[in-house]
Protein backbone atom coordinates (compact mmCIF):
# COMPACT_ATOMS: atom_id res chain seq x y z
CA UNK A 1 0.00 0.00 0.00
CA UNK A 2 1.43 3.60 -0.91
CA UNK A 3 1.22 5.62 2.19
CA UNK A 4 2.05 9.03 1.80
CA UNK A 5 1.22 12.40 3.95
CA UNK A 6 0.17 15.60 2.48
CA UNK A 7 -0.25 18.69 4.14
CA UNK A 8 -0.63 16.53 7.27
CA UNK A 9 -3.04 14.22 5.99
CA UNK A 10 -2.68 10.49 5.27
CA UNK A 11 -3.02 9.36 1.69
CA UNK A 12 -3.35 5.71 0.54
CA UNK A 13 -2.64 5.43 -2.70
CA UNK A 14 -3.08 8.67 -3.92
CA UNK A 15 -6.49 9.01 -1.96
CA UNK A 16 -7.48 11.34 1.37
CA UNK A 17 -8.25 9.20 4.11
CA UNK A 18 -9.96 12.62 5.27
CA UNK A 19 -11.75 13.01 2.19
CA UNK A 20 -12.54 9.12 1.84
CA UNK A 21 -14.13 9.36 5.60
CA UNK A 22 -15.99 12.68 4.38
CA UNK A 23 -17.86 10.74 1.43
CA UNK A 24 -17.87 7.54 2.94
CA UNK A 25 -18.67 8.04 6.71
CA UNK A 26 -16.65 6.04 9.42
CA UNK A 27 -15.85 3.55 10.50
CA UNK A 28 -14.74 2.31 6.89
CA UNK A 29 -12.67 -0.50 5.93
CA UNK A 30 -10.00 1.01 2.87
CA UNK A 31 -8.49 -1.37 0.39
CA UNK A 32 -5.71 -0.46 -1.69
CA UNK A 33 -6.02 -2.02 -4.87
CA UNK A 34 -2.64 -1.92 -5.98
CA UNK A 35 -1.33 -3.84 -3.07
CA UNK A 36 -4.16 -6.54 -3.15
CA UNK A 37 -2.85 -7.16 -7.10
CA UNK A 38 0.91 -7.14 -5.61
CA UNK A 39 0.25 -9.58 -3.05
CA UNK A 40 -1.12 -11.93 -5.78
CA UNK A 41 1.71 -11.14 -8.72
CA UNK A 42 4.09 -12.45 -5.73
CA UNK A 43 2.61 -15.62 -5.39
CA UNK A 44 1.95 -15.95 -9.42
CA UNK A 45 6.00 -14.88 -9.35
CA UNK A 46 7.25 -17.22 -7.08
CA UNK A 47 5.35 -20.02 -7.60
CA UNK A 48 2.98 -20.78 -10.23
CA UNK A 49 4.86 -19.50 -12.66
CA UNK A 50 7.69 -21.00 -11.47
CA UNK A 51 6.68 -24.10 -11.10
CA UNK A 52 4.20 -25.67 -13.42
CA UNK A 53 1.00 -27.56 -11.95
CA UNK A 54 0.79 -25.15 -8.98
CA UNK A 55 -2.37 -23.20 -7.85
CA UNK A 56 -3.08 -20.72 -5.05
CA UNK A 57 -6.54 -21.02 -3.67
CA UNK A 58 -7.03 -17.49 -1.73
CA UNK A 59 -8.76 -18.87 1.67
CA UNK A 60 -11.73 -16.31 1.46
CA UNK A 61 -12.24 -16.25 5.08
CA UNK A 62 -9.87 -13.79 5.24
CA UNK A 63 -11.57 -10.80 3.63
CA UNK A 64 -15.04 -12.69 1.67
CA UNK A 65 -16.58 -10.52 -0.51
CA UNK A 66 -17.67 -10.43 -4.21
CA UNK A 67 -15.38 -7.96 -5.08
CA UNK A 68 -12.58 -9.66 -3.68
CA UNK A 69 -13.34 -12.57 -5.03
CA UNK A 70 -13.34 -10.72 -8.58
CA UNK A 71 -10.34 -9.29 -8.48
CA UNK A 72 -8.61 -12.82 -7.48
CA UNK A 73 -10.75 -14.38 -10.37
CA UNK A 74 -9.27 -11.47 -13.06
CA UNK A 75 -5.79 -12.37 -11.64
CA UNK A 76 -5.57 -16.00 -12.51
CA UNK A 77 -6.44 -16.77 -8.98
CA UNK A 78 -8.79 -19.71 -7.15
CA UNK A 79 -10.59 -19.46 -4.15
CA UNK A 80 -10.85 -22.15 -0.84
CA UNK A 81 -13.98 -21.22 0.72
CA UNK A 82 -15.69 -23.33 4.20
CA UNK A 83 -19.29 -22.76 4.06
CA UNK A 84 -22.20 -22.90 1.41
CA UNK A 85 -22.34 -18.56 2.20
CA UNK A 86 -18.41 -18.22 1.15
CA UNK A 87 -19.74 -20.99 -2.18
CA UNK A 88 -22.54 -18.51 -2.57
CA UNK A 89 -20.29 -15.31 -2.66
CA UNK A 90 -17.94 -17.27 -5.31
CA UNK A 91 -20.58 -18.09 -7.62
CA UNK A 92 -22.44 -14.84 -7.42
CA UNK A 93 -18.85 -13.14 -7.61
CA UNK A 94 -18.92 -15.04 -11.27
CA UNK A 95 -16.19 -17.80 -10.07
CA UNK A 96 -15.69 -20.39 -12.37
CA UNK A 97 -16.79 -23.65 -9.80
CA UNK A 98 -14.52 -25.78 -10.79
CA UNK A 99 -11.43 -23.28 -9.59
CA UNK A 100 -13.14 -23.05 -5.97
CA UNK A 101 -11.90 -25.81 -3.70
CA UNK A 102 -14.06 -26.80 -0.01
CA UNK A 103 -12.46 -26.93 2.91
CA UNK A 104 -14.25 -27.27 6.56
CA UNK A 105 -14.11 -29.59 9.83
CA UNK A 106 -18.51 -29.84 9.73
CA UNK A 107 -19.26 -29.43 6.25
CA UNK A 108 -23.15 -29.52 6.62
CA UNK A 109 -25.05 -32.17 4.03
CA UNK A 110 -26.76 -29.12 2.27
CA UNK A 111 -23.65 -27.59 2.55
CA UNK A 112 -22.15 -30.31 0.51
CA UNK A 113 -25.18 -30.49 -1.75
CA UNK A 114 -24.75 -27.07 -2.83
CA UNK A 115 -21.18 -27.40 -3.53
CA UNK A 116 -22.07 -30.55 -6.13
CA UNK A 117 -24.68 -29.19 -7.41
CA UNK A 118 -22.54 -26.67 -8.23
CA UNK A 119 -19.76 -28.48 -9.31
CA UNK A 120 -16.88 -27.17 -7.12
CA UNK A 121 -13.73 -28.28 -8.21
CA UNK A 122 -12.48 -29.46 -4.85
CA UNK A 123 -13.57 -31.57 -1.47
CA UNK A 124 -11.06 -31.22 1.28
CA UNK A 125 -12.82 -33.96 3.36
CA UNK A 126 -11.89 -33.58 6.91
CA UNK A 127 -13.26 -37.18 8.36
CA UNK A 128 -14.87 -40.75 7.13
CA UNK A 129 -18.10 -39.48 8.00
CA UNK A 130 -17.93 -36.57 5.66
CA UNK A 131 -16.65 -39.16 2.84
CA UNK A 132 -19.85 -41.50 3.58
CA UNK A 133 -21.73 -38.39 2.91
CA UNK A 134 -19.97 -36.84 -0.10
CA UNK A 135 -20.18 -40.43 -1.60
CA UNK A 136 -24.16 -40.21 -1.22
CA UNK A 137 -24.76 -37.47 -2.53
CA UNK A 138 -22.75 -37.99 -5.24
CA UNK A 139 -24.09 -40.92 -6.02
CA UNK A 140 -27.84 -39.83 -5.76
CA UNK A 141 -26.56 -36.92 -8.46
CA UNK A 142 -24.28 -39.02 -10.83
CA UNK A 143 -21.47 -37.06 -10.24
CA UNK A 144 -18.09 -37.54 -9.04
CA UNK A 145 -16.37 -35.19 -6.64
CA UNK A 146 -12.87 -34.49 -6.66
CA UNK A 147 -11.34 -35.49 -2.85
CA UNK A 148 -8.19 -34.48 -0.81
CA UNK A 149 -8.05 -35.39 2.65
CA UNK A 150 -6.96 -32.99 5.10
CA UNK A 151 -4.15 -34.99 7.76
CA UNK A 152 -3.67 -33.85 11.09
CA UNK A 153 0.53 -34.05 10.69
CA UNK A 154 0.67 -33.66 14.51
CA UNK A 155 3.35 -30.80 14.28
CA UNK A 156 3.14 -27.68 16.71
CA UNK A 157 3.96 -24.44 15.01
CA UNK A 158 4.37 -20.96 16.93
CA UNK A 159 1.60 -19.35 16.74
CA UNK A 160 -1.47 -18.09 18.89
CA UNK A 161 -3.05 -21.16 20.31
CA UNK A 162 -6.40 -20.55 18.34
CA UNK A 163 -4.78 -20.10 15.25
CA UNK A 164 -2.43 -23.14 15.30
CA UNK A 165 -4.55 -26.27 13.84
CA UNK A 166 -1.71 -28.98 12.84
CA UNK A 167 -0.86 -30.63 16.31
CA UNK A 168 -2.96 -33.84 17.19
CA UNK A 169 -5.15 -32.42 19.56
CA UNK A 170 -7.29 -30.97 16.71
CA UNK A 171 -10.54 -30.63 15.48
CA UNK A 172 -9.50 -30.32 12.03
CA UNK A 173 -8.29 -33.18 9.75
CA UNK A 174 -7.68 -36.91 9.91
CA UNK A 175 -5.17 -37.97 12.97
CA UNK A 176 -2.37 -39.89 11.40
CA UNK A 177 -2.80 -43.67 13.49
CA UNK A 178 -2.42 -46.44 10.97
CA UNK A 179 -5.43 -48.20 11.46
CA UNK A 180 -7.69 -44.76 10.89
CA UNK A 181 -5.72 -42.84 7.98
CA UNK A 182 -5.02 -45.69 5.87
CA UNK A 183 -8.52 -47.33 5.93
CA UNK A 184 -9.89 -44.46 4.86
CA UNK A 185 -7.63 -43.85 2.42
CA UNK A 186 -8.57 -47.20 0.76
CA UNK A 187 -12.29 -46.48 1.54
CA UNK A 188 -11.98 -43.36 -0.75
CA UNK A 189 -9.88 -44.86 -3.58
CA UNK A 190 -12.62 -47.40 -3.81
CA UNK A 191 -15.22 -45.21 -3.83
CA UNK A 192 -17.34 -45.03 -6.83
CA UNK A 193 -18.42 -41.33 -6.72
CA UNK A 194 -15.12 -40.14 -5.27
CA UNK A 195 -12.17 -39.45 -7.28
CA UNK A 196 -9.52 -39.41 -4.85
CA UNK A 197 -6.35 -37.53 -5.56
CA UNK A 198 -4.23 -36.80 -2.53
CA UNK A 199 -3.56 -34.76 0.88
CA UNK A 200 -4.23 -31.49 2.61
CA UNK A 201 -2.53 -29.67 5.22
CA UNK A 202 -2.96 -26.52 7.01
CA UNK A 203 -0.78 -26.33 10.12
CA UNK A 204 -1.67 -22.87 11.70
CA UNK A 205 -2.21 -19.12 10.83
CA UNK A 206 0.54 -15.73 11.38
CA UNK A 207 3.69 -17.97 11.06
CA UNK A 208 6.82 -16.00 10.35
CA UNK A 209 9.08 -19.99 10.69
CA UNK A 210 9.20 -22.17 7.76
CA UNK A 211 9.91 -25.45 10.30
CA UNK A 212 6.25 -26.32 11.22
CA UNK A 213 5.29 -26.18 7.22
CA UNK A 214 8.41 -28.16 6.51
CA UNK A 215 7.38 -30.88 9.26
CA UNK A 216 4.16 -31.10 8.08
CA UNK A 217 5.31 -31.65 4.27
CA UNK A 218 7.52 -34.97 5.16
CA UNK A 219 4.94 -36.07 7.34
CA UNK A 220 2.45 -36.09 4.61
CA UNK A 221 5.01 -37.64 2.31
CA UNK A 222 5.48 -40.28 4.73
CA UNK A 223 2.30 -41.23 3.87
CA UNK A 224 2.18 -40.52 0.40
CA UNK A 225 4.65 -43.00 0.09
CA UNK A 226 2.61 -45.42 2.60
CA UNK A 227 -0.19 -44.70 0.27
CA UNK A 228 2.08 -45.94 -2.70
CA UNK A 229 3.44 -48.94 -0.88
CA UNK A 230 0.04 -50.17 0.27
CA UNK A 231 -2.60 -49.31 -2.39
CA UNK A 232 -0.39 -48.93 -5.52
CA UNK A 233 -1.66 -45.53 -5.83
CA UNK A 234 0.11 -42.48 -7.04
CA UNK A 235 -1.61 -39.16 -5.35
CA UNK A 236 -2.33 -36.71 -8.02
CA UNK A 237 -2.58 -33.53 -5.87
CA UNK A 238 -1.25 -31.95 -2.42
CA UNK A 239 -2.67 -28.83 -0.47
CA UNK A 240 0.11 -26.90 1.44
CA UNK A 241 -2.73 -24.63 2.99
CA UNK A 242 -2.03 -20.96 4.00
CA UNK A 243 -0.53 -19.44 7.23
CA UNK A 244 2.04 -16.89 5.60
CA UNK A 245 2.81 -14.62 8.34
CA UNK A 246 2.31 -10.37 8.11
CA UNK A 247 3.32 -6.98 9.68
CA UNK A 248 0.63 -5.98 12.19
CA UNK A 249 3.21 -3.78 13.95
CA UNK A 250 6.99 -4.68 13.50
CA UNK A 251 6.93 -7.96 12.63
CA UNK A 252 8.73 -9.06 9.31
CA UNK A 253 6.93 -10.80 6.82
CA UNK A 254 8.72 -13.15 4.69
CA UNK A 255 8.20 -13.62 1.46
CA UNK A 256 5.64 -16.36 0.12
CA UNK A 257 9.21 -17.72 -1.72
CA UNK A 258 10.43 -18.03 2.02
CA UNK A 259 7.90 -20.81 2.77
CA UNK A 260 7.17 -21.97 -0.63
CA UNK A 261 10.79 -22.16 -2.10
CA UNK A 262 12.06 -25.18 0.79
CA UNK A 263 8.61 -26.68 0.26
CA UNK A 264 8.53 -27.20 -3.30
CA UNK A 265 12.22 -28.59 -3.60
CA UNK A 266 11.82 -31.15 -0.92
CA UNK A 267 8.44 -32.61 -2.67
CA UNK A 268 10.25 -32.27 -6.49
CA UNK A 269 13.29 -34.48 -5.02
CA UNK A 270 10.88 -36.58 -3.25
CA UNK A 271 8.73 -37.44 -6.28
CA UNK A 272 12.22 -37.52 -8.45
CA UNK A 273 13.19 -40.20 -6.27
CA UNK A 274 10.39 -41.99 -6.01
CA UNK A 275 10.24 -42.26 -10.03
CA UNK A 276 6.78 -40.85 -10.31
CA UNK A 277 5.13 -37.26 -11.47
CA UNK A 278 4.96 -34.68 -9.19
CA UNK A 279 1.34 -34.41 -8.59
CA UNK A 280 -0.13 -30.84 -8.70
CA UNK A 281 0.54 -27.98 -5.81
CA UNK A 282 -1.96 -26.15 -4.38
CA UNK A 283 -1.27 -23.39 -1.54
CA UNK A 284 -4.38 -21.71 0.09
CA UNK A 285 -2.76 -17.82 1.69
CA UNK A 286 -5.47 -15.59 3.34
CA UNK A 287 -3.94 -13.30 5.42
CA UNK A 288 -0.78 -12.35 3.80
CA UNK A 289 -2.72 -11.50 0.38
CA UNK A 290 -5.45 -8.58 2.53
CA UNK A 291 -4.30 -8.18 5.71
CA UNK A 292 -1.71 -5.03 4.48
CA UNK A 293 -3.82 -3.81 1.86
CA UNK A 294 -6.23 -2.63 4.58
CA UNK A 295 -6.81 -0.10 7.04
CA UNK A 296 -9.69 0.61 9.00
CA UNK A 297 -10.48 4.68 9.27
CA UNK A 298 -12.70 5.77 12.77
CA UNK A 299 -13.55 9.51 13.86
CA UNK A 300 -12.56 9.84 17.37
CA UNK A 301 -14.86 10.90 20.09
CA UNK A 302 -14.90 11.00 23.32
CA UNK A 303 -11.68 11.26 24.90
CA UNK A 304 -11.39 10.45 29.14
CA UNK A 305 -7.75 11.07 30.89
CA UNK A 306 -7.61 8.81 34.28
CA UNK A 307 -5.33 10.84 36.03
CA UNK A 308 -2.33 8.81 36.78
CA UNK A 309 -3.14 5.74 34.70
CA UNK A 310 -4.44 6.21 31.24
CA UNK A 311 -5.89 8.09 28.54
CA UNK A 312 -8.59 6.55 26.79
CA UNK A 313 -9.23 7.64 23.32
CA UNK A 314 -12.56 6.19 21.84
CA UNK A 315 -13.14 5.47 18.26
CA UNK A 316 -16.69 5.11 16.87
CA UNK A 317 -16.20 1.16 15.86
CA UNK A 318 -14.54 -1.16 18.30
CA UNK A 319 -14.38 -5.19 18.22
CA UNK A 320 -17.31 -5.24 16.11
CA UNK A 321 -15.14 -4.37 13.04
CA UNK A 322 -12.13 -5.78 14.47
CA UNK A 323 -12.12 -9.01 17.21
CA UNK A 324 -9.00 -9.71 16.91
CA UNK A 325 -7.21 -7.71 19.47
CA UNK A 326 -10.18 -8.92 22.07
CA UNK A 327 -9.30 -12.23 20.78
CA UNK A 328 -6.48 -13.17 20.52
CA UNK A 329 -4.68 -10.02 22.09
CA UNK A 330 -3.38 -8.82 18.19
CA UNK A 331 -1.49 -5.74 18.30
CA UNK A 332 -2.10 -3.14 15.97
CA UNK A 333 -0.50 -0.06 14.67
CA UNK A 334 -2.57 3.62 14.18
CA UNK A 335 -1.84 7.07 13.28
CA UNK A 336 -4.02 10.09 13.34
CA UNK A 337 -4.76 10.38 9.90
CA UNK A 338 -5.50 13.93 9.59
CA UNK A 339 -2.28 15.06 11.64
CA UNK A 340 -0.29 12.73 10.29
CA UNK A 341 2.81 14.79 10.55
CA UNK A 342 2.43 15.98 13.74
CA UNK A 343 5.26 14.38 16.52
CA UNK A 344 3.57 11.39 18.57
CA UNK A 345 3.67 12.90 21.90
CA UNK A 346 1.18 11.31 24.15
CA UNK A 347 0.69 8.01 24.56
CA UNK A 348 -3.07 6.74 24.67
CA UNK A 349 -5.30 3.85 24.85
CA UNK A 350 -7.80 3.74 21.86
CA UNK A 351 -10.75 2.04 22.51
CA UNK A 352 -14.30 1.10 21.08
CA UNK A 353 -17.24 2.14 21.65
CA UNK A 354 -18.89 -1.31 22.60
CA UNK A 355 -20.04 -1.94 26.27
CA UNK A 356 -16.90 -4.81 26.96
CA UNK A 357 -13.69 -3.28 29.02
CA UNK A 358 -11.87 -5.56 26.76
CA UNK A 359 -12.97 -3.81 23.56
CA UNK A 360 -9.79 -1.97 23.04
CA UNK A 361 -8.41 -1.49 19.90
CA UNK A 362 -4.71 -0.46 20.45
CA UNK A 363 -2.89 -0.22 24.17
CA UNK A 364 -0.62 2.04 24.99
CA UNK A 365 -0.02 3.96 21.35
CA UNK A 366 1.82 7.35 20.89
CA UNK A 367 0.26 9.62 18.79
CA UNK A 368 -0.22 13.21 17.60
CA UNK A 369 -2.40 14.84 20.26
CA UNK A 370 -5.53 13.33 19.83
CA UNK A 371 -9.47 15.38 19.96
CA UNK A 372 -12.87 14.70 19.37
CA UNK A 373 -13.63 14.81 15.34
CA UNK A 374 -10.27 13.62 14.49
CA UNK A 375 -9.47 10.65 11.94
CA UNK A 376 -7.79 7.53 13.33
CA UNK A 377 -6.49 4.77 10.78
CA UNK A 378 -5.18 1.60 12.24
CA UNK A 379 -3.13 -0.52 9.48
CA UNK A 380 -3.26 -3.64 8.79
CA UNK A 381 -6.75 -4.55 8.81
CA UNK A 382 -7.39 -6.49 5.74
CA UNK A 383 -7.87 -9.86 6.66
CA UNK A 384 -9.94 -11.49 9.29
CA UNK A 385 -11.95 -7.73 10.12
CA UNK A 386 -14.31 -7.59 8.05
CA UNK A 387 -15.00 -11.07 7.56
CA UNK A 388 -15.42 -11.89 11.70
CA UNK A 389 -17.31 -8.92 12.01
CA UNK A 390 -20.67 -8.54 14.14
CA UNK A 391 -23.28 -6.72 14.92
CA UNK A 392 -22.83 -6.81 18.75
CA UNK A 393 -24.62 -4.01 20.22
CA UNK A 394 -26.71 -3.69 16.98
CA UNK A 395 -23.48 -1.76 15.37
CA UNK A 396 -24.01 -1.85 11.41
CA UNK A 397 -21.22 -3.62 9.56
CA UNK A 398 -19.13 -0.62 7.91
CA UNK A 399 -18.47 0.09 4.42
CA UNK A 400 -15.36 -1.00 2.07
CA UNK A 401 -14.27 0.96 0.15
CA UNK A 402 -11.06 -0.07 -2.69
CA UNK A 403 -8.37 2.49 -3.68
CA UNK A 404 -6.45 2.51 -6.61
CA UNK A 405 -3.98 5.38 -8.02
CA UNK A 406 -6.17 8.52 -6.49
CA UNK A 407 -9.55 6.57 -7.50
CA UNK A 408 -12.08 5.21 -4.88
CA UNK A 409 -14.54 2.80 -5.33
CA UNK A 410 -17.05 1.28 -2.87
CA UNK A 411 -17.51 -2.04 -3.20
CA UNK A 412 -19.70 -2.61 0.04
CA UNK A 413 -22.58 -0.19 1.58
CA UNK A 414 -22.55 0.26 5.01
CA UNK A 415 -25.24 -1.75 6.84
CA UNK A 416 -28.43 -0.17 7.72
CA UNK A 417 -30.34 -0.09 11.06
CA UNK A 418 -33.08 -1.23 8.34
CA UNK A 419 -30.79 -4.65 7.32
CA UNK A 420 -30.25 -5.66 10.59
CA UNK A 421 -33.86 -6.23 11.48
CA UNK A 422 -34.64 -7.43 8.01
CA UNK A 423 -35.10 -11.08 9.31
CA UNK A 424 -37.21 -9.94 12.47
CA UNK A 425 -41.02 -10.36 13.09
CA UNK A 426 -42.39 -7.76 14.18
N1 LIG B 1 -6.43 -22.98 4.69
C1 LIG B 1 -7.10 -23.44 5.76
C2 LIG B 1 -7.59 -24.81 5.75
C3 LIG B 1 -7.32 -22.62 6.88
O1 LIG B 1 -7.95 -23.11 7.94
C4 LIG B 1 -6.84 -21.28 6.86
C5 LIG B 1 -7.05 -20.39 8.00
C6 LIG B 1 -6.16 -20.83 5.71
C7 LIG B 1 -5.98 -21.70 4.65
C8 LIG B 1 -5.63 -19.44 5.59
O2 LIG B 1 -4.65 -19.16 6.51
P1 LIG B 1 -3.87 -17.75 6.46
O3 LIG B 1 -3.06 -17.73 5.21
O4 LIG B 1 -4.90 -16.68 6.45
O5 LIG B 1 -3.06 -17.75 7.68
N2 LIG B 1 -9.24 -15.60 12.50
C9 LIG B 1 -7.83 -15.82 12.76
C10 LIG B 1 -7.20 -16.69 11.71
C11 LIG B 1 -7.84 -18.03 11.57
C12 LIG B 1 -7.29 -18.81 10.41
C13 LIG B 1 -8.12 -19.98 10.13
N3 LIG B 1 -7.70 -20.75 9.00
C14 LIG B 1 -7.15 -14.47 12.83
O6 LIG B 1 -7.79 -13.45 12.73
O7 LIG B 1 -5.93 -14.41 13.06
Amino acid sequence: MIREVKNNVLYVDGCSTVDLAKKYGTPLYVYSENELIGRLEELKRDFTSKYENTRVAYASKAFCTAAMLKLCMEQGICTDVVSGGEIYTAMKAGFPPERVEFNGNNKQPSELELAVDYGVGRFIVDSLQELSLLESICAARGKTANVLFRITPGVRSDSHDYMVTGKKDSKFGIPLDEDVIYPQVKQAIEAPHINFMGFHFHVGSQLFDNTSHLQALDIMLDVVKNVKERFGFDVTELNLGGGFGVTYTTEERKPASYFLQPMMARIEAFFEEMGVKRPAVVIEPGRSVVAEAGMTLYTIGSIKEIRDVRKYVSVDGGMTDNIRPALYQAVYDGVVANKADEPKEEVVTVCGKCCESGDILIRDIAVARPESGDLFAVFSTGAYGFSMASNYNRNPIPAVVFVRDGKDRLVVKRQTYEDMMRNEIL
